[in-house]
């Protein structure tokens, strides 16, 4: 008799952005040109004042464990973050420090809803909202959105869904990934009141925000007082490695997270947590940040389009082309393989965001240097021709 595995979790779908990451990997030992597009992280590292800060911490810090909710300064600190961005009043004792926003998930997805509770999110998505709930036992219930609503969901796939049982949660992104899109400040309102209506309880990863083009993010807060918001540090702080994030709860989710919190992961990250009170008073470093993505994008949407890649998702932020190519293949993962065997360039298919359609789907990063788009378009011209 074999020693078991948990059925939970064999519900871990794999990354085919992996298979290309390896393949990229390798081209690039033998000294093959790559353009990485496939990776969602900025190529820059933490802003100076954070750097610093680490620096400091290191030698002067016991860096032991911190309380689970969250170092006390770094709590006051992203409080006063919905202050200065958004005008929003919110109680330092409501942010709960998290080992980066995939730590709020699953604190946040535990403190929420039981086994069998049915929490729904939009299809193309990011794939760990469906798999961490999958393996909680919680079931993810998938909206097919689509081009003519942004990708994102609408009341009316709402209705569809709670037709087929109750929803006892909602998960929303904007902007979101891999498309990019943003809900308009009416379509957030609207959901946020829904989901009050109907006693859904909306969570809101929020990690995109301040990387956007088109209009400045509104927070869920703002519309919605039950919402649980998630943040992190990854994105527009350019920390991905250094797993700190943050969300706001609402009065009646603090005790279960802090105490899930206690258990699961004892504190955040102390270093992490101790260099990023400095993160607010970099903005002017990542200012730039946002501009190389701003650059980024107009080159790849003034050159995409003519190579093939037409109907691309409205990129309102994040640093995400999201393409359809059902003029070009029905299998993205072996059009993503034979791309960057002729061409160099890394994306990752579809299939990795939205199983049914993203056969015919490609999400293009472009959070690397100007010159890596620019070159990865001219590749792409030579070979599509
Ligand atoms: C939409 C979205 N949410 C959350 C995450 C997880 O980020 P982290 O755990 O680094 O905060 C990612 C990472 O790519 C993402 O794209």
């Amino acid at each position: 008799m074999s020693v078991k595995v948990s059925d939970r979790s064999q519900v871990l779908a794999p990354f085919h952005v992996m298979e290309v990451m390896r393949a990229a990997n390798a081209r690039e030992a033998v000294g093959d040109a790559v353009y990485h597009m496939e990776v969602g992280q900025p190529d820059t590292s933490a802003p100076n004042g954070v750097l610093a800060a680490a620096e400091t911490a290191l030698r002067s810090h016991r860096l032991g464990y911190t309380e689970a909710l969250g170092l006390p300064e770094l709590r006051h600190a992203i409080a006063g973050h919905y202050k200065e961005s958004y005008g929003q009043d919110v109680d330092p004792g409501r942010v709960i420090v998290t080992t980066g926003s995939s730590g709020a998930f699953v604190q946040s997805f535990l403190a929420a809803f039981d086994i069998g509770d049915r929490v729904a999110l939009a299809s193309p998505g990011y794939p760990c909202y469906r798999t961490i709930l999958s393996a909680l036992g919680i079931e993810a219930v998938l909206l097919e959105t689509d081009i003519g609503d942004a990708f994102q969901p609408t009341t009316a796939l709402l209705d569809r869904a709670r037709a087929e049982g109750p929803l006892d949660g909602l998960i929303i992104a904007s902007p979101a990934n891999p498309t990019g899109s943003m809900l308009s400040d009416t379509a957030l309102a609207e959901l946020a009141a829904y989901c009050k209506t109907h006693s859904i309880r909306l969570i809101s990863d929020e990690i995109y925000h301040g990387v956007t083009y088109t209009q400045k993010a509104s927070t869920a807060l703002t519309y919605n007082d039950e919402a649980i918001v998630i943040n992190s540090f990854s994105k527009y702080f350019s920390m991905t490695g250094w797993r700190l994030g943050w969300m706001i709860a609402p009065e009646g989710l603090m005790q279960a997270c802090e105490r899930l919190g206690q258990n699961l992961f004892i504190s955040p990250p102390t270093l992490s947590q101790v260099a990023a009170v400095a993160a607010f008073d970099c903005k002017e470093e990542l200012a730039l940040n946002v501009a190389r993505y701003a650059r980024n994008r107009a080159v790849l949407l003034d050159q995409l389009p003519a190579i093939g890649f037409e109907r691309i998702a409205p990129a309102d932020g994040a640093f995400y082309l999201y393409a359809d190519v059902a003029g070009l293949t029905n299998d993205s993962q072996a059009f993503c393989q034979r791309m960057l065997a002729e061409t160099g360039v890394a994306a990752t298919p579809g299939i990795d965001f939205d199983s049914a359609r993203g056969h015919h789907y490609l999400r293009f990063s472009f959070a690397g240097a100007t010159e890596t788009m620019v070159n990865a378009a001219d590749a792409l011209k030579q070979w599509i021709k």
